[in-house]
């Protein structure tokens, strides 16, 4: 063995510990969060055990003990030991329990499991430079991507991004035409419809099984024929004079973002503007090392948004850490000359780009 720094050495085992203890809560968290444990805990205040298991509607008590004291140990459930009881903290119900919480957890958790499952697949893209196709890798990958989102755009979107882009919200107020391109499962596009009642959206997805979900989705809401999903690659999309395109965290898992970007310019009304909401990054690769934001997207980047790309005409691969630099020169080269970053979250940066 190589001569090493024993305090070093002690460091890098401690930190991955803690990296492999995370990794090995995925699955008794998702457990969780399917049984309805964390909500139920939630609901009723204080329990044991036993209490819990029944609350939960009777599960089997044994396993609800050991999965009570394992989320104890990961920190994400109270335990008091004299009175051998579980509770959630405010902060943790913000995480495990309040579905609309911007912190609420769920997704990214089902994104872990759907990384895992398709490791097979990328796997073989290493050795053959093959991609994966996007919906091919796992079989949930896009609920669980439209979950894994959804709490930053529910909190967000409408609150803070739409109007930080020049005059796009009173626009959409007075009524106006959206597109919502690579929309996934549609939660996206729902959220502005439900905002502006004036306004039309259509969301559109080269994914089938993701478009029927966000069909389910807006039945669900009741939103009638002011909204609708129809199945296209970004760069087959017919309509045009939209007012306003969105593109949500998708612009750089496309084989071909340069001729999507044309296309999207051709699709825009005049005066009509695009938000291109894009992971957060920092230019140089060197300065996303140490952000666990980057480490998370390097990683997803990795089983997810460069296999999809490469699957595609092109595979540009930009990588879900491309940064505002390389987003915005793909944008300029389509002819949008005027690029600003108009708003960003700790997960996402948002672009608008006009001709
Ligand atoms: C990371 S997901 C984001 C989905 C959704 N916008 C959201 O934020 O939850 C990327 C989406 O881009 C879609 N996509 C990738 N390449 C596409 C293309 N060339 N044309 C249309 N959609 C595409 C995928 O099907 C997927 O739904």
């Amino acid at each position: 063995m190589e001569d090493f720094d024993e305090s070093r050495l002690h460091a890098l085992v401690g930190k991955m510990l803690g990296d492999l203890g995370g990794a090995y809560g995925v699955p008794t968290t998702r457990i969780g969060f399917r049984l309805g444990l964390f909500e139920a805990l939630q609901e009723g205040g204080p329990a044991t055990a036993a209490q819990l298991a029944a609350r939960a509607g009777g599960l089997a008590e044994r396993y609800v003990r050991e999965w009570a004291l394992a989320q104890a140990a990961n920190g994400y459930l109270s335990y008091d030991g004299d009175a051998d009881s579980f509770s959630l903290s405010p902060e943790q119900a913000m995480i495990f329990a309040v579905k609309d919480s911007p912190v609420y957890l769920e997704g990214a958790f089902d994104l872990a499991a759907a990384m895992i499952e398709g490791e097979p697949k990328v796997e073989h893209g290493f050795r053959t430079g093959e991609g994966v196709a996007w919906g091919e890798s796992a079989g949930c990958l896009f609920c669980a991507v439209g979950a894994f989102f959804r709490p930053g755009y529910l909190n967000n979107v409408v609150a803070n991004w739409l109007p930080a882009l020049d005059g796009v919200t009173d626009k959409l107020r007075a009524g106006g035409k959206v597109a919502d391109i690579g929309c996934g499962v549609g939660f996206s596009t729902l959220l502005m419809a439900d905002a502006f009642p004036e306004s039309e959206f259509v969301g559109y997805d080269f994914h089938a099984p993701s478009i029927a979900e966000a069909n389910a989705h807006a039945r669900a809401h009741g939103v009638g024929d002011r909204v609708r999903f129809e199945t296209a690659a970004a760069k087959d999309i017919a309509e045009r004079d939209f007012d306003l395109v969105t593109a949500f965290d998708c612009l750089h898992d496309m084989g071909d973002p340069r001729g999507c970007a044309r296309h999207v310019r051709g699709m825009i009304a005049t005066g009509g503007a695009w938000m291109i909401v894009e992971p957060i990054a920092a230019d140089r690769p060197a300065d996303n090392m140490g952000n666990p934001v980057s480490r998370l997207y390097y990683n997803a980047s990795t089983m997810i948004c460069v296999p999809t790309s490469l699957a595609q005409e092109v595979g540009e691969a930009l990588g879900a850490q491309a940064g505002e630099a390389a987003i915005t020169g793909v944008l300029n080269d389509a002819g949008f000359a005027h690029v600003r970053r108009a708003a960003e979250g700790p997960f996402n940066m948002i672009l608008e780009a006009r001709a």
